[in-house]
């Protein structure tokens, strides 16, 4: 049994702990600021034990922070009160560089996390990134933390900004697409609901066709693409009115401001 300690008791943490449940190897402790119902829940639900922080970071090997980067300096400077530097510790929080945690715990193992909100249904990509004391161990420990909540891979620190611009803030890309889909299906003269069901279980398909098939996105965007068919017409459109251009700019504002907010939390 590893023992891992949670900080923060919110939807992040309880997306890892619901994962990590599953693989009935790890003792689990969950501390917070207040909320004490939130802590019976997570008790009950995933019998998760909650502690003082003292109790959650005394009895862990693994320390994993999950609070609002806005509350990270404060948790950090708690935290430091009893860590000790064997422990490894992972932090999921947006735009808290290593930099900062390696500043506290200037001799812990450390790894930066960033998972995204698909964590809640186990299929989250996570990116992570190594501390400089973090070895093959912990390494691995990661990995099996993360996994449990889907997938993850390994990248320098910094390519994490455009990580958080693809993975990080995606869901939201493919939710807007569903919902414009679906009201341009209204506009086609469908009810509501139908063009909703439609959008949801199309975007469904797709994803399951990209996960369980070989061939590239372009590739099964050609395989259903015939020459003046439908499918064609409406890509044609995409094209031309500048898609490409739209998600590019998209994804930059989205990396620049993962930027803005690093240095922001950096400058205190
Ligand atoms: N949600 C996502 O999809 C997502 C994706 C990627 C990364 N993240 C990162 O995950 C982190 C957590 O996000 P979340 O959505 O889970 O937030 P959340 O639901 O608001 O939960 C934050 C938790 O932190 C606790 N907390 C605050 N200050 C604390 C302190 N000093 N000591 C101990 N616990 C403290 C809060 O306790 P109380 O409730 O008692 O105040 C609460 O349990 C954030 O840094 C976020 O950037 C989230």
């Amino acid at each position: 049994m590893k023992r891992i300690g949670f900080i923060g008791a919110g939807n992040m943490a309880e997306a890892i702990i619901k994962g990590l449940v599953q693989k009935e190897s790890y003792e689990i402790r969950v501390t917070n600021r207040s909320n004490r119902s939130k802590l019976e829940k997570m008790q009950e639900e995933y019998e998760a034990i909650p502690s003082s922080l003292e109790d959650t970071i005394k009895n862990s090997e693994i320390v994993l922070i999950a609070v609002k980067p806005k509350d990270m300096n404060q948790a950090l400077k708690n935290i430091g009160d009893f860590l000790a530097s064997e422990k490894l510790v992972i932090s999921v929080a947006a735009g808290i560089p290593l930099k900062l945690l390696e500043k506290h715990f200037p001799q812990n193992p450390i790894v930066r996390a960033m998972p995204n909100t698909s964590s809640a249904v186990l299929s989250s990509m996570t990116g992570l990134v190594k501390g400089k004391k973090v070895g093959a161990g912990e390494e691995k420990i990661a990995e099996e933390i993360f996994t449990s909540v889907g997938k993850c891979l390994w990248l320098p620190e910094d390519e994490i900004n455009a990580l958080t611009a693809i993975s990080g803030s995606g869901p939201a890309y493919f939710y807007l697409f569903t919902e414009l889909l679906a009201k341009a299906g209204c506009e086609l003269g469908l009810c509501k609901e139908n063009a909703e069901t439609l959008a949801k279980e199309t975007i469904i398909g797709a994803a399951q066709m990209l996960s369980q098939r070989d061939e590239s996105p372009s590739q099964l965007r050609e395989a259903v693409t015939s020459p003046k068919g439908t499918t064609e017409a409406a890509l044609n459109i995409f094209w031309e009115k500048g898609l490409e251009k739209i998600v590019s700019d998209a994804v930059k504002a989205s990396k620049d401001r993962a930027e803005e907010m690093e240095r922001e939390f950096c400058s205190d």
